[in-house]
């Protein structure tokens, strides 16, 4: 995005956990701080060096060490790119339990460690429920190993919680345990268009209650975001090019029988287009165009990038409000910037991103803080799923008590006492302990 600039002298790929061990044992005795870092897509500068920090990139440990095809339970280094680890376990029969827009590029432990949500939280769950286990390497190297392969393990404190979306800033992730669901045979996804946001949301109830088990995905776009999808991405194409409606839905179904989920998904449609929430639809019908539909949703980010410059939000905010904030920044931003409004919408998760032609501070006075107050009056979370990073640190009170952030300060003062991993990030100042190089 432009946004977080590295000025880092020195880049190392350690090959093997011992590696990483000897590295933070000689950073930790020099107090030289380190920004752990996977496939570097992450959307809040948690994995840039802001200042002169070391970078460890986890790319080189990127070794499959173990698939179970009897229960799915896959184990494998932290520099796996997310893509190649599906491709792996789909040609064995099963699916990765996270799929995201920059599977290509991002590495397993870069997800555990922003515990990234995606596309198939719906369905599937967080990282909290599916990791099974950990290999983190702490500040002073010490090697953790938390690497269980057990679905159910109750010895103790769940240590390896911590570190799924600790950003890098308890230990390095060095290899991860996690359970893969079974990749199932019939898979549809529809396109559709509503009028009003209202709908939208009793469209999302509506498909709860006539999909049940087989919905994996509801996703939503404002035409705004697809309008920016259609202008920067090439091969893009709008799924219902004779509508114009103010919203879209995409919503798939996985399921084990394509003639029961056809069956349902039709009868869904029918009473959303009686009850009047969808104006208009179409289903994909064949793998092409489905992956046509996604492109359209998983671009919408990337497109963004090349629009200028992007402010972006991700919120997790009660249903009924969702879009409230959407409308509420563009009244209130009028013509100085175009708001888009898109998301996971099946997990509440609302992405308010704000394109403007240049990053410029008085508009950035306009957006903050009133987007964070606006979230916390809501009861919402500020960071739904991308993690605090650089960006939201000094942010974190409007989502969390000062107790708990004082509890989260002692864990980090607990595994990292010299404050070498991943300063400045998470945390809203390093404490005095933390010390760069
Ligand atoms: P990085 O960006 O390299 O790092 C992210 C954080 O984790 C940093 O704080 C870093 O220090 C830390 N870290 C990385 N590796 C390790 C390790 N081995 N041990 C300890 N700490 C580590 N996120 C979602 O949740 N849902 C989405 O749908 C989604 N879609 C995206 C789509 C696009 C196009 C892009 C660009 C990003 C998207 N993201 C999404 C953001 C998301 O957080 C990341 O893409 C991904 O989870 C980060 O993985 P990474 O390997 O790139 O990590
Ligand atoms: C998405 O859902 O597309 C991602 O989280 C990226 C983004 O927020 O733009
Ligand atoms: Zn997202």
């Amino acid at each position: 995005m432009n946004k977080y600039e590295g000025h880092s002298q020195l880049l190392l790929r350690p090959r093997t956990t011992q590696q990483v061990s000897e590295i933070l044992q000689y950073c930790y005795a020099g107090r030289l701080a380190v920004v752990p870092q996977g496939g570097n897509t992450g959307l809040v500068g948690g994995s840039v060096p802001v200042f002169d920090e070391v970078i460890l990139n986890l790319g080189a440990m990127n070794k499959i060490l173990n698939f179970d095809e009897a229960s799915g339970i896959l184990v494998c280094e932290a520099g796996c790119i997310l893509e190649s680890l599906d491709n792996y376990v789909g040609s064995r029969g099963y699916v990765m339990p996270l799929d995201l827009g920059a599977k290509g590029s991002c590495q397993i432990g870069g997800n555990v460690s922003t515990n990234a949500g995606g596309l198939r939280l719906l369905r599937y769950g967080s990282l909290h429920g599916n990791v099974l286990g950990l290999e983190v390497v702490l500040a002073d190297g010490t090697v953790l190993d938390l690497l269980g392969t057990l679905r159910k393990d109750n010895t103790g404190y769940d240590l390896k919680q911590l570190f799924i979306g600790g950003e890098g800033t308890l230990g390095v992730v060095t290899k991860v345990s996690i359970i893969t669901p079974p990749k199932l045979a019939s898979t549809n996804v529809a396109f559709l268009a509503c009028e009003d946001y209202v709908s939208c949301q009793k469209t999302f109830a509506q498909a709860k209650l006539q999909l049940g088990e087989i919905l994996s995905a509801f996703e939503f776009l404002d035409r705004y975001a697809l309008d920016v999808v259609l202008k920067h991405l090439d091969g893009t194409r709008d799924p219902l090019p004779d509508s114009k409606q103010h919203f879209y839905l995409l919503v798939e179904t996985t399921g084990s029988n394509q003639l029961h989920d056809k069956e349902k998904l039709d009868a869904f449609l029918e009473s959303a287009i009686e009850q009047g929430l969808i104006t208009d639809g179409a289903v994909a019908q064949d793998i092409s165009q489905a992956a046509s539909f996604w492109k359209v949703r998983e671009g919408v980010a990337e497109a963004m990038g090349k629009g200028g410059a992007v402010y972006k939000y991700d919120l997790s905010i009660p249903l009924k409000d969702l879009y409230t904030l959407v409308e509420d920044m563009r009244s209130r931003l009028k013509d100085s910037a175009t708001v888009v409004g898109y998301g996971h919408m099946g997990d509440g998760n609302l992405h308010l991103n704000i394109m403007a032609p240049k990053y410029d501070n008085e508009l950035l006075a306009q957006i903050e803080p009133y987007v964070y107050e606006w979230t916390a009056a809501a009861k919402g979370s500020i960071s739904a799923e991308h993690g605090l990073g650089f960006m939201k640190a000094k942010a974190i009170h409007y989502s969390k008590s000062t107790a708990a952030v004082q509890v989260m300060e002692g864990f980090k003062k607990l595994l990292d006492p010299r404050g070498i991993l991943n300063p400045y990030k998470v945390l809203p100042s390093p404490s005095e302990s933390h010390v760069i190089s």
